[in-house]
């Protein structure tokens, strides 16, 4: 069982914790306030969460999940973070997250460019196509004949490894995409990000069917 550093107790960060937890996992929580402002999720999450700074649950966690709506301008634990695997449940939104042009022309995937932002950590992309709260809710035994599958983007095999045993803990199948630069295939619009349940061969159909389109 692993530490697992959660920075972000959103939506995606509070659901993930809880399904950690129930797989046996300990969690560390952070958000932007402080660790002082998460005291009543800590109450309901129990023994195995604690809440932390940033910094401190990047250092503490044996992997890391950012569940937080991605900046341009790095605003994560860069140093703390370095040697890390790091599961980004980002989607880039631009009515949210304001404009990356490099994305915006197709030139990088917003988790290429969060790569960059920590060249020295392990950068996958995951949980990024299923409503939070499903994750606690969708999950199946192994072989179970409707079983889901989410899809894992990295360019490091160790990193989406991470997130297959977690998927698998959680009770979905995994479909790796590799390179990183490959991710955009999931993204906000496509046709695996707009189908949010499918069969390992349907997220495979599914991915292979994206077309690149410039977004607004
Ligand atoms: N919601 C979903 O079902 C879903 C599904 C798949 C992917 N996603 C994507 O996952 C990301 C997170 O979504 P969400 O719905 O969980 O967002 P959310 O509910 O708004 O939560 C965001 C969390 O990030 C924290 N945060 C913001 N900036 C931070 C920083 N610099 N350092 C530490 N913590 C920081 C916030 O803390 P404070 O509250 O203290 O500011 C909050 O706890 C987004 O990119 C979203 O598009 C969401």
């Amino acid at each position: 069982m692993s530490t697992i550093g959660i920075i972000g107790a959103g939506e995606v960060g509070s659901h993930i914790a809880v399904a950690a937890l129930r797989s046996g996992h300990e969690v560390v929580l952070a958000n932007s306030r402080g660790p002082e402002t998460l005291s009543d999720l800590i109450r309901q999450l129990g023994s195995s969460a604690r809440a932390a700074t940033a910094s401190e649950a990047a250092l503490a966690g044996d992997f890391i999940v950012i569940a937080v709506p991605m900046k341009l301008e790095n605003d994560m634990p860069e140093k703390e973070l370095v040697g890390k695997v790091v599961i980004d449940t980002n989607n880039y939104m631009a009515w949210r997250d304001g404009h990356f042009p490099l994305v915006d022309a197709l030139e990088k995937t917003e988790h290429e460019i969060r790569q960059e932002q920590l060249p020295c950590s392990k950068i996958v992309k995951a949980f990024t196509h299923i409503q939070a709260p499903r994750i606690l809710t969708w999950g199946k035994p192994p072989g179970a004949p409707d079983r889901l599958a989410l899809a894992a983007a990295s360019d490091f095999e160790e990193a989406i490894d991470v997130v297959r045993s977690l998927y698998d803990q959680f009770g979905f199948d995994t479909v790796a995409i590799t390179p990183l630069s490959e991710s955009w295939r999931i993204t906000p619009g496509q046709p695996a990000w707009r189908q949010e349940r499918h069969s390992v061969a349907e997220l495979r159909d599914n991915l292979a069917r994206a077309r690149h389109v410039v977004r607004p």
